[in-house]
């Protein structure tokens, strides 16, 4: 497979809160990807950005004493900070505050009315602030307590607008079945098969009349655009005509709007379905789930200024296959950073560099030997885990093979033996340079310059 083109997005973040270590996971594998068929020579676009209106945006602000759109300012100003320093290359960083998206929204909206797939209806429901969603009872604890947020839904009666969702199950289903639609891992697309055969979908509240932080129904001033909605079009309006996406990547708790409700708004309008959908796991901290209430929620930030971005970057890439579930703790990153990097890759740069200097050994960087298919088969199927795993069999192979043939003595006894050794190595840091780049762009610029100067400069410092 491969991409001539590239459009990779991300959830847009809800500005209730700071970036945490989950928003920055599905971040960093989109930026790597970007990177990774950037390289390949694809034209790439990626998208990222922010989440700005609906009801829990509005009480954060109010909490906080300010307007929303001052929250908004300042928590989306904390994404742009933490993404900059976690060196995520984004094309377009879309607010759905931007006038441009509010006006795209207002006018898809207005094109389903006109299409006849917006109608007028009462409705009454319980619904959950947090999830921003009206909520069946049957999906509810006693007490009408969401089972996410374990917060009591509210009781709402009002006046709205409906889309017809359910005209559009069955080519939901079919797009799936046929593969047009793709959604991985291959049991999430099982799941929503299974959902998607079973109950007949309900039509979907599509506008607020209690919600006034929202973009206006253009034909209804009383009326705001349900947020989902808002927020599910950042795709179209951010990504400035460079439809479709070849991957969408998100988590599982908003698998359903991008399952159901995303490719029905499309379908409706006639816009193309994005190529894949990709459904990774979430990430628990020390075995428990990240909560604020817990207060162990983690800064990337926080984590990249004591190690170093590139190796935040690879352990939450390398510590959990990419789509299962798993587990961030800091004694396991610690013991990955002093392992995996400082032992295994630092090591081998520096002696590597060292001892070629020392036997002035003929070499000089060119880019990268040698193609790996293997290691482009695992990033195509999004195996970063094990594509990092193979980056790191030939780490080990090349320490493996400087501990057995010893070029301080060979330089000795044979320096002509010892020169191609050394030449066989330096071409495999220059291999190993070229695929670890997308993953930890920084590492790779100091490998290259290392490798062009034969400078020993150390890439991952000890902890104490
Ligand atoms: N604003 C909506 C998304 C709209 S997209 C059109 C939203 N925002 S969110 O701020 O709650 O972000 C949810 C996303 O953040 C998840 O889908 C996932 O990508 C990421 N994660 C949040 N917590 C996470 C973990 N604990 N682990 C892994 N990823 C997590 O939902």
């Amino acid at each position: 497979m491969h991409y001539g083109r590239f459009l990779v997005t991300t959830p847009i973040y809800y500005v209730n809160d700071n970036p945490h270590i989950g928003h920055a996971y599905s971040t960093i594998a989109a930026d790597i990807l970007a990177r990774y068929w950037k390289n390949r020579g694809a034209e790439t676009f990626f998208l990222t950005g922010s989440d700005e209106h609906g009801m829990k945006i509005a009480q954060a602000a109010a909490k906080a004493g300010i307007t929303p759109k001052e929250f908004a300012d300042k928590i989306s100003n904390k994404y742009k900070e933490a993404w900059s320093e976690l060196n995520i290359g984004y094309n377009n960083f879309i607010r759905t505050t931007d006038a441009d998206h509010e006006k795209f929204v207002q006018d898809f909206v207005q094109k389903l009315y006109d299409n006849g797939d917006i109608y007028p209806d009462k409705y009454s429901g319980l619904y959950c602030v947090g999830c921003e969603e009206y909520k069946k009872d049957e999906d509810l604890e006693k007490g009408n307590i969401c089972p996410v947020h374990k917060k009591e839904c509210e009781m709402i009666e009002e006046d709205i607008y409906f889309f017809k969702l359910s005209k559009y199950q069955g080519q939901i289903l079919e797009a799936i079945q046929s593969g047009k639609y793709s959604i991985e891992p291959e049991s999430r697309r099982n799941e929503i098969f299974k959902f998607l055969a079973k109950e007949p979908l309900r039509d979907l509240a599509i506008s607020r009349s209690k919600v006034e932080w929202g973009i206006q129904i253009p034909w209804d001033k009383n009326q705001t655009i349900y947020v989902w909605v808002d927020a599910l079009l950042n795709y179209l309006s951010g990504s400035k005509g460079f439809w479709p996406p070849q991957l969408q990547i998100i988590a599982k708790d908003i698998f359903r709007f991008h399952a159901i409700i995303w490719p029905a708004m499309l379908l409706a309008t006639g816009y193309e379905l994005p190529e894949k959908l990709f459904i990774h796991g979430y990430f628990t901290i020390n075995g428990q789930k990240m909560s604020k209430s817990l207060g162990n929620v983690v800064d990337p930030v926080e984590i990249a200024k004591v190690y170093g971005t590139d190796a935040l970057r690879y352990f939450v890439m390398r510590e959990v296959p990419f789509g299962a579930d798993g587990d961030f703790s800091l004694d396991r990153f610690d013991q990955r950073y002093r392992a995996d990097l400082a032992n295994d890759l630092g090591n081998l740069f520096q002696r590597t560099i060292v001892m070629a200097a020392n036997a002035k050994v003929h070499w000089e960087y060119v880019g990268p030997i040698k193609k790996f298919p293997e290691f482009d088969a695992l990033m195509e199927e999004l195996k970063f885990s094990d594509a990092l795993g193979l980056i790191w069999k030939m780490i080990s192979e090349a320490n493996v093979l400087i501990d057995a043939e010893k070029p301080w003595e060979l330089a000795k006894v044979d320096p002509a033996k010892n020169e191609k050794l050394l030449q066989g190595l330096l071409d495999t840091l220059a291999n190993i340079s070229d695929l670890i780049g997308p993953f930890m762009p920084e590492t790779q610029a100091k490998m290259i310059e290392q490798l062009k100067t034969g400078k020993p400069e150390v890439l991952f410092p000890r902890k104490k």
